[in-house]
C-alpha cells in the first residue's frame, strides 16, 4: 500500500439546500478509505459554504471531513461578514481553503485577494493549528513565464511561514478552472509542474484542481506526484460526484 491521496470537493456556492449537502456527504462516505487501483486509499472531504459547516459538523461522523472555503484576514471583532480562524478551529474545522483563484483579486473580482492578504490568512489558521490548503496557478499557459508566476506566489504567500507547517498546496491553473475553463491540464502539463512545485517545497503535498470530473480523475490521481485531486463543479452534483468517486475505486 502506497499510502493515501486527498480528494477534496469544492462546492463553491452549491448546493442551493442542505438536504443534498448531506446527500453528497453520504455519497462519499461509501468511497472513504477505500483502496484504489493504484494502491492506495483514499480520504474525502468538502469544502462547504461557511453557512453549511456548522451545521454539518453536529455529526461527529463528518468531523475532518468539512473544510471552509476561505477564512478572515482579520482575527476577529467588527468585520461584517467574515469568519475568523479561531470560530472555525472552535468548530472543530481542520482545514481551509486560501487562495482560491475565485476569492483572489481579478477583472472578476476587484476586492479578492492579493498574496499579501493570502499570506496574512495563511498565517490566522497557523495559529489556530488549523491546515491552510494553498491554490495556486498561473493565468496563462502559454506564457513561458508561468514557473517564475508559481514561484512568485509561493514565495508570497508563505512569506515568514515555516516550511514544516500545515500547508497542502493546490495547483489550480487558471485556465483549467470553472465554466469558463479551456480545457483540463494535460497529465504532462500537469507532472511538469507539480514537479517543479515539489522542487520548492518538498515536503508538502499537492493537489491538482482544475476541470476533473468522472473521465480524468483516475489518470489524474494515479500520476505518481500527483497527491490528491480539488474538485470544483463535479463535486457538487450528486450524480457526478458519485460516477467520479466510483471511477477511482
Ligand atoms: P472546477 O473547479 O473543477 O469546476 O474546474 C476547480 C476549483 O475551482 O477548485
Amino acid at each position: 500500500m502506497q499510502g493515501t491521496k486527498y480528494i477534496i470537493g469544492n462546492w463553491k456556492e452549491n448546493p442551493d439546500k442542505i438536504e443534498i449537502a448531506e446527500e453528497l456527504i453520504n455519497i462519499s462516505e461509501k468511497f472513504q478509505n477505500k483502496e484504489t487501483e493504484g494502491n492506495f486509499h483514499i480520504a474525502i472531504s468538502h469544502a462547504v459554504p461557511a453557512l453549511f459547516a456548522g451545521f454539518l459538523m453536529k455529526d461527529e461522523n463528518n468531523s475532518g471531513k468539512i473544510i471552509l472555503q476561505d477564512i478572515s484576514c482579520f482575527e476577529g471583532g467588527s468585520y461584517t461578514g467574515e469568519i475568523s480562524a479561531k470560530q472555525a478551529k472552535n468548530l472543530g474545522i481542520l482545514m481551509s481553503i486560501v487562495g482560491h483563484s475565485e476569492t483572489r483579486l481579478s477583472p472578476k473580482n476587484p476586492k479578492g485577494d492579493e498574496d499579501t492578504q493570502v499570506n496574512i490568512k495563511i498565517q490566522n489558521l497557523l495559529k489556530e493549528n488549523i491546515w491552510a490548503c494553498l491554490c495556486i496557478g498561473e493565468f496563462k499557459r502559454k506564457d513561458l513565464d508561468y514557473k517564475e508566476y508559481i514561484h512568485n506566489q509561493i514565495k508570497n504567500c508563505l512569506k515568514d511561514i515555516p516550511l514544516t507547517s500545515k500547508i497542502l498546496l493546490a495547483y489550480e491553473p487558471i485556465w483549467a478552472i470553472g465554466k469558463d475553463a479551456e480545457r483540463a491540464a494535460t497529465n504532462e502539463e500537469i507532472v511538469d509542474t507539480i514537479s517543479f512545485i515539489k522542487t520548492i517545497l518538498p515536503n508538502n503535498k499537492v493537489l491538482y484542481g482544475g476541470s476533473v470530473d468522472e473521465t480524468n480523475a483516475r489518470e489524474i490521481l494515479n500520476l505518481e506526484v500527483v497527491d490528491g485531486l480539488l474538485v470544483g463543479r463535479a463535486s457538487s452534483d450528486p450524480i457526478k460526484w458519485e460516477k467520479l468517486l466510483s471511477s477511482l475505486t
